[in-house]
């Protein structure tokens, strides 16, 4: 069986195909029945069986939130923009706040000065750190130290407030072409975010088109060399044209575009990067249920559909074996799935554990919600990881988002 045989290639052990069927309830070929068709029988839309395939598993996976949700996946979605760190700051800055925009990631500063209200009266000299959230008083520009040490640094995005539907223009091209921020949905940077990238770190963005989060990465000023990879040889040839658009040649030469298949890079570069972003290909729940093109809900694309938590456990097994022992690896979808979100991640887990004797640590990110609340909308009840949920007062997502450290 197909599913088997993926599992096979993860790590030879066929009791995990097995495990895997069950979970996913994929049915055996030959207790497959042939249905008859009507030849008249009406052809149901992609996004309309996306909405019915949503409603019978959602529904049960967030019970009285799902229509909230639902109503929000409907409906027009938010934008952020992500700052250009490479093009005319003070120019972007004025023109970004002019629009009543603000950087949501500084202002979750705010946050944990209310968390630890006696960070408000210590000069940055004297600020003695009292735990986790401790912050220096100084530094409006900048994230506090303790924040940076949670979070990626000098990473800026732009939102409209909470409730807030204006839209951003298109960005312009500076004096030497280079454009001043990146549309994009504003949860996809807290992957980036949790990420928590340090000076001289080896990064690996497996899964890296059309590239907005490896922008988020380069942002950041402290990738010493940033491998981005994508099966898909016209997305990294899109991914190319992001970043000639975005970034200087100098900042260029240090990433390494490839396009292979994301599932050998545990064999070809084992144990080599500090950090690894694994933003696997899955339903885009938003995209399914609003779009025809390119719908992974269109019939001749059931299998594929059906082989994607396989996909995704392969892609995140393949990431850990990838990062150094110690290293640091964050899984993310844009979907809702449990099947394709907390339960990757344990098959994972268990996976490297059987089948590489590697220990994972999952970190608890929930400190994400108390950051960002006056942003997003997170789902409180994740078992692993975080969920933003679409909200109509602040439409972004779905983005699920889980770290994983690996001990040896
Ligand atoms: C969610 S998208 C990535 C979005 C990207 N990280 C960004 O922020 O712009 C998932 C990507 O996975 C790629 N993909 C699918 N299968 C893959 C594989 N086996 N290896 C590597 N990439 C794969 C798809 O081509 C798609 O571009």
């Amino acid at each position: 069986m197909a599913a088997v045989a993926a599992a096979s290639h993860v790590g030879g052990r066929q009791f995990l195909g097995r495990m895997w069927t069950k979970a996913f309830s994929i049915p055996c070929r030959h207790h497959k029945q042939k249905k008859k068709w009507a030849a008249t029988r009406p052809k149901i839309s992609a996004k309309r069986l996306a909405l019915q395939n949503f409603d019978m598993n959602y529904s049960m996976q967030f019970g009285s939130l799902w229509p909230s949700i639902r109503v929000s996946l409907l409906s027009e979605k938010k934008y952020g923009a992500l700052f250009n760190n490479f093009s005319n700051i003070e120019q972007i800055t004025q023109e970004l706040e002019c629009l009543n925009a603000v950087d949501f990631i500084l202002e979750s500063q705010k946050v944990v000065q209310d968390l630890n209200p006696a960070a408000g009266h210590q000069d940055s000299e004297s600020a003695v750190s009292t735990g986790p959230l401790a912050v220096p008083a100084k530094s409006q520009a900048q994230p506090p130290p303790s924040l940076s040490t949670l979070i990626s640094p000098n990473i800026k995005c732009y939102t409209f407030p909470k409730g807030d539907i204006s839209l951003f223009p298109p960005a312009r091209p500076d004096t030497i072409g280079i454009l001043g921020y990146y549309l994009l949905d504003a949860a996809s940077v807290l992957p980036v975010l949790a990420l928590n990238v340090q000076p001289g770190d080896f990064i690996l963005d497996l899964c890296a088109a059309p590239g907005g989060k490896t922008l988020a990465l380069l942002q950041t000023g402290c990738c010493r060399e940033l491998a981005a990879n994508d099966v898909s040889i016209s997305r990294t040839g899109r991914l190319n044209r992001v970043l000639h658009s975005y970034i200087p040649p100098n900042v260029y030469d240090i990433v390494r575009i490839t396009s292979g298949d994301g599932r050998k890079w545990g064999d070809l570069e084992a144990n080599t990067y500090d950090r690894v972003l694994v933003d696997v290909p899955c339903t885009t729940d938003r995209h399914s249920v609003m779009e025809e093109d390119d719908n992974i809900f269109k019939s001749m694309r059931k299998g594929e559909r059906q082989m994607l938590p396989m996909l995704q456990l392969e892609l995140l097994v393949s990431g850990v074996l990838a990062a150094k022992p110690g290293g640091e690896v964050v899984y993310s979808t844009c979907s809702l799935s449990q099947l394709q979100n907390e339960y990757v991640v344990e098959r994972a887990v268990e996976l490297l554990n059987i089948q590489y004797n590697i220990e994972v640590r999952v970190e608890d990110l929930s400190i994400f919600r108390r950051l960002f609340q006056d942003t997003f909308t997170f789902f409180p009840n994740c078992r692993l990881g975080e969920l933003v949920v679409p909200h109509l007062s602040s439409n972004f997502g779905p983005m699920y988002f889980c770290k994983l450290h690996r001990l040896g």
